[in-house]
């Protein structure tokens, strides 16, 4: 191990959100382990749910040269920070957050516990202000954006399609239409298919402009990360690399650090969930009661939200399905606060003798567990990719962002699963939940099986996203004896 007063120190910011703060966390260990200098920039809110919720202090206080740091996200405690609300943090973080973050990196607050300024910063790829700050005082960045590569290079390409006409829509269009102006995706990719920001009749709406041009500004980056593997999106990341030539796929990331710290017993304990939410681990030990690949899990991540009306859908369909479900119903995944209303007599049945409801699991496990047989998930980044490691097929109801552009990948690309997208009835949900859990079961193990095998290889030792992860660190060091001031 090098001289900590030697080792890089490397900033990492994530956008406060589970899916961004999970998979940086991810990568702060990775650096960590690799012996570099690690201070992990969180927002007070996301930091306190995370010390509330985890072990974390404790995890990471056997990592030498680590250490949280927090700063305003410059909106009110209680605001939800989630559903339709969520996008208000991004001017809040631009108004609020940009001028402390500066502040910070300038006074030396952000040194290491040894006094070492920051080398290098790792930001969030969604958020473009660090690399103002950073090209401000001379600290090179990286961006890292926590979405798929396939997501990004339509991100990418918002510009070329209103160009070519194909934005905005107007309404009246047949969203079955296929997209023209995404290299690569010419084929298949339909106007359904683009990420939610893209369904505005004006090009002036705040949240498409902010994707666009965040997107946008990664060529600007010394590097991008992405957490993907070559074997999964190499047709997108060649598009992508025409732009961020110096282009790192170092994922699966919660795959790629288990193996690591396996090699290091002494630090195993080290993986557990990075959760801002209670977890409830009761579900294992009715996952451990149910017959082998008989439970459909359920859940739509930390953002999604639905009304009271959809919610009755998705639980009719599970129920006469017959089939058994694990359901992780957040708290505040449900807009209307009445829902506690007469619960339906053949609801309450049918999950007392065939579900498990809770508010949040430890989902790479409920995963990985061999009674869970199908995934039915929001087609967010993380829990896509964790259930292609898992090796479970997915039927996909995606809610907003990158997850409509995931969820095409998975069905038509990929084949690991079926895209619900646009609909919520419980017809086609029983219908969806059956071919999924029986019918079609075998067509999707084929290839749900070999992609789960190309992960693990590319984690490997001799795997592609083991490699690049090398390369980075070998840039990072190669990066800051350049800032070490
Ligand atoms: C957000 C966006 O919604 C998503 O589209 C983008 O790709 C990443 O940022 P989120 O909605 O939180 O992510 O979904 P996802 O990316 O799937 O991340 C959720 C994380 O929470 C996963 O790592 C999952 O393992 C974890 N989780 C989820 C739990 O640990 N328990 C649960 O009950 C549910």
């Amino acid at each position: 191990m090098e001289p900590e007063s030697k080792a890089p120190h490397v900033l990492i910011f994530p956008l406060p959100a589970q899916g961004h703060v999970n998979s940086m966390l991810n990568l702060a260990q990775l650096l960590s382990l690799a012996g570099l200098n690690i201070t992990f920039l969180n927002t007070d809110d996301n930091h306190n749910r995370l010390v509330l919720h985890t072990n974390i202090l404790h995890r990471f206080a056997c990592f030498p040269g680590f250490q949280f740091k927090t700063i305003p996200d410059g909106l009110p405690v209680d605001h939800p920070r989630a559903g339709d609300h969520f996008m208000e943090l991004f001017e809040s973080l631009k108004l609020v957050t940009k001028p402390i973050f500066r502040e910070m990196l300038c006074s030396g607050q952000l040194n290491s516990a040894t006094g070492q300024s920051v080398t290098c910063i790792i930001a969030d790829g969604i958020l473009s202000f660090p690399i103002d700050v950073g090209n401000e005082i001379g600290i090179p960045v990286i961006h890292f954006r926590t979405i798929s590569a396939c997501s990004f290079w339509v991100y990418f390409c918002i510009q070329e399609m209103i160009e070519a006409g194909e934005l905005p829509i107007r309404g009246n269009e047949d969203m079955d239409c296929l997209i023209r102006s995404v290299p690569g995706m010419e084929t298949f990719f339909r106007i359904r298919d683009l990420p939610s920001f893209c369904r505005v009749s004006n090009l002036a709406d705040p949240n498409l402009q902010y994707v666009s041009n965040m997107t946008r500004q990664s060529p600007r980056a010394h590097a991008l990360i992405l957490n993907t593997f070559e074997d999964l999106e190499g047709p997108a990341l060649s598009h992508i690399r025409t732009k961020c030539p110096k282009t790192y796929t170092i994922g699966p990331l919660h795959e790629i650090l288990k193996s690591k710290l396996e090699s290091k017993t002494t630090l195993l304990q080290s993986r557990s969930p990075n959760s801002l939410f209670e977890v409830d681990k009761s579900c294992m030990v009715w996952l451990n009661a149910q017959p082998l690949k008989s439970v459909i899990y359920v859940s739509f991540g930390s953002i999604t939200v639905m009304t009271k009306e959809e919610l009755m859908e998705f639980w009719y369909g599970l129920v006469n399905s017959k089939k058994r479900f694990l359901w992780a119903i957040r708290p505040d995944l449900v807009t209307q606060k009445d829902v506690e209303g007469q619960i339906p007599l053949e609801l309450v049945e049918g999950t007392k003798d065939r579900g498990y409801m809770v508010g949040w699991v430890p989902q790479e496990e409920v995963l990985a567990h061999e009674a869970v047989g199908g995934f039915l998930t929001h087609s967010g980044w993380n829990s896509t990719l964790e259930s292609i490691v898992a090796g479970v097929p997915m039927i996909c109801w995606p809610y907003f962002a990158d997850q409509q552009t995931n969820s095409r990948f998975v069905s038509e690309v990929w084949k690991l699963g079926m895209d619900m997208k646009d609909v919520c009835d419980r017809i086609m949900i029983e219908k969806m939940v059956n071919h999924l859990m029986e019918e079609t079961r075998e067509t999707f193990m084929k290839s749900v099986t070999e992609k789960a095998r190309l992960a693990k290889q590319s984690v490997s030792e001799d795997g592609s996203s083991y490699h690049n992860l090398d390369h980075l660190i070998k840039d990072i060091r190669l990066m800051s004896m350049t800032t070490t001031k």
